[in-house]
């Protein structure tokens, strides 16, 4: 099948549960998707990736799938998502959903039935005895205190990489990979493009669950592209993906381009492509809760190694915002800059080569929230790191650590308009709204012909046109260089330069010598004049980007 389409297309990732509450209840849903389809549009979006909309208990919002082949009644049925589909396909949008088979809710049927050590669907799980009046094995969880939990009623452990209610799947089981294969068909059968898959890199466990030897997040070594991900990830792609026109991106958390290239290159890759997050670490090592001050250098390295280590043999993912982590104009931007900074951070990522993705509300410049006490917060990662936080530290000095770590950040409803609830809803919403939604709203800034939404829009038309952003080659220039991020593209003899400004403070920039700026055409730019010289000097967070013939 011919899937490439998805490598010219601009994709938005819809968390449904905060983008636009149609029915009034103050939840999120499919009727506001449906209204704002013409939006999505209008931006020049081809493609929605849904975050999990399925009947879930929420324990992990929607990440916790007690009913496959559903729609959770907070977010409408069946039918109103097969009129989102039809109508997005009318629009020439894509969409595809959320694939979370690394688990599934511990009150979905399967494991509800796992319970009874004699049911068919025991080894659906990983059940085990413990060893010790302890777990079966040393493994954490990323957001419980340990990877397993007890079960008195058959004196036994389950596991879970994640929550407690996230109880892993052992797909070393033929009759669960059928089970995946079967709700794959389901969504594809109804029409849905393609999948994005939920940390598929966890999914195959080692034989025997053996002890960790890692000192950090033990039992990662082992399960992280573990010994069977390839086979597996095949034979989804051999019985079903091959005989759909459809694609798949996989989450691949603390994915390098050596572990990467595997599952993305060759005649029948794994995947299409993957979502790997070293570019996400610009400020933090690893997670977001092991902050350091943002360094650009390293940022720029994690982009150029992933667009110099994929060219030619990989098709790599553009983003710089997901549901998972905080806003980026808050990281590695500037909220008194604002919209100078969301423009730079924009052209920074949306002109280098692959697939952009761009997160509900990025588009307006949303921003982080500060909510006065932890009872606000509803991300069970955060309240974990809460906890563990208050057992060596005093509260007030762990609940700032919280407010600009938690994925809550990203969670706020979407600011449509400066009305109450920031236009999401007439009821109150069941989470916070930014405080900021007066200024920072999709109606006002529709008004303001400089806004960072129509910057969204120009780019994202001019990037669906232009042959060199989509094809062409990438190189950097100086890398070192701590305020500013520079990078050429090239095709076919015409190039971009792209010049963006990290920093409130000046830099200077020469531009390289062969480049001559008064042929050049200057296509984008974050301040309306055009200088004349051969040298400039940076304005806050000032970005500009010349198309030029070679
Ligand atoms: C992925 C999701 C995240 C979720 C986790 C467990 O990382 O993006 O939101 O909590 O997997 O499903």
């Amino acid at each position: 099948m011919n899937n490439e389409w998805y490598k010219d297309r601009v994709f938005y990732q819809i968390w449904p549960r905060s983008f636009r509450d149609g029915n009034n209840d103050g939840i999120g849903d499919l009727y506001g998707v449906y209204e704002s389809l013409d939006y999505l549009k209008s931006l020049g979006i081809g493609g929605i990736w849904f975050s999990p909309l399925y009947p879930s208990p929420n324990a992990d919002y929607g990440y916790d799938i007690s009913d496959y082949k559903n729609i959770h009644p907070d977010y409408g049925d069946l039918e109103i998502f097969r009129k989102v589909l039809d109508k997005a396909h009318e629009l020439d949008i894509k969409v595809i959903m959320d694939l979370v088979v690394n688990h599934t809710s511990d009150e979905h049927e399967w494991f509800v039935k796992s319970r009874d050590e004699a049911s068919p669907y025991r080894d659906y799980y990983f059940w085990r005895k413990g060893k010790k009046n302890g777990p079966p094995n040393n493994w954490d969880s990323f957001f419980a205190k340990d990877a397993w939990s007890y079960d008195p009623k058959t004196d036994a452990y389950y596991l879970h990489l994640f929550h407690e209610k996230q109880v892993d799947l052992n797909m070393d089981n033929p009759k669960v990979r059928e089970e995946v294969k079967d709700i794959m068909r389901f969504w594809l059968d109804m029409g849905v493009d393609g999948f994005r898959e939920d940390v598929i890199t966890f999914i195959s466990k080692p034989e025997g669950l053996p002890d960790s030897i890692s000192v950090a997040q033990r039992g990662i070594e082992l399960f992280d592209s573990g010994p069977h991900i390839h086979e597996y990830l095949q034979e989804f792609r051999r019985d079903v993906l091959d005989h759909y026109d459809c694609f798949v991106v996989g989450e691949g958390p603390m994915m390098s381009v050596r572990k990467a290239l595997p599952y993305l290159s060759g005649d029948h890759p794994d995947l299409d492509l993957m979502f790997h997050f070293q570019h996400m670490e610009g400020d933090c090592f690893f997670t977001d809760y092991v902050p350091h001050p943002f360094s650009l250098v390293k940022l720029k390295h994690a982009f150029s190694h992933w667009q110099n280590a994929l060219e030619g043999k990989a098709w790599n993912t553009l983003y710089l915002e997901n549901h998972d982590h905080p806003r980026v104009i808050s990281r590695y931007g500037s909220e008194k800059y604002r919209t100078e900074s969301g423009k730079s951070l924009a052209v920074s990522y949306m002109f280098q080569k692959g697939t952009p993705f761009v997160y509900q509300g990025q588009e307006i410049g949303m921003t982080n929230i500060k909510l006065p006490d932890i009872s606000d917060y509803k991300d069970c990662m955060a309240l974990k790191h809460y906890e563990a936080g208050i057992r060596h530290k005093p509260k007030e000095k762990v609940l700032p650590k919280i407010q600009k770590a938690t994925r809550d950040n990203a969670r706020t409803v979407m600011q449509w308009s400066d009305e109450p609830n920031a236009g999401f809803s007439t009821a109150a919403p069941w989470f916070a709204v930014n405080p900021n939604y007066p200024e920072v709203n999709v109606e006002t800034e529709e008004k303001d012909p400089d806004s960072l939404l129509h910057f969204y829009r120009d780019l994202i038309h001019y990037r669906t046109q232009s042959e060199i952003v989509r094809y062409g080659t990438y190189k950097e220039f100086e890398p070192l260089n701590s305020k500013l991020y520079i990078y050429e593209r090239e095709y076919e003899g015409r190039k971009l330069l792209v010049l963006c400004s990290f920093s409130e403070k000046p830099a200077k920039y020469s531009f390289p010598k062969n480049f001559d700026f008064r042929k050049a055409k200057l296509i984008f730019a974050n301040y309306a004049d055009n200088p004349s010289t051969p040298v400039i000097q940076t304005r806050p967070y000032e970005c500009r980007v010349y198309e030029y013939e070679k």
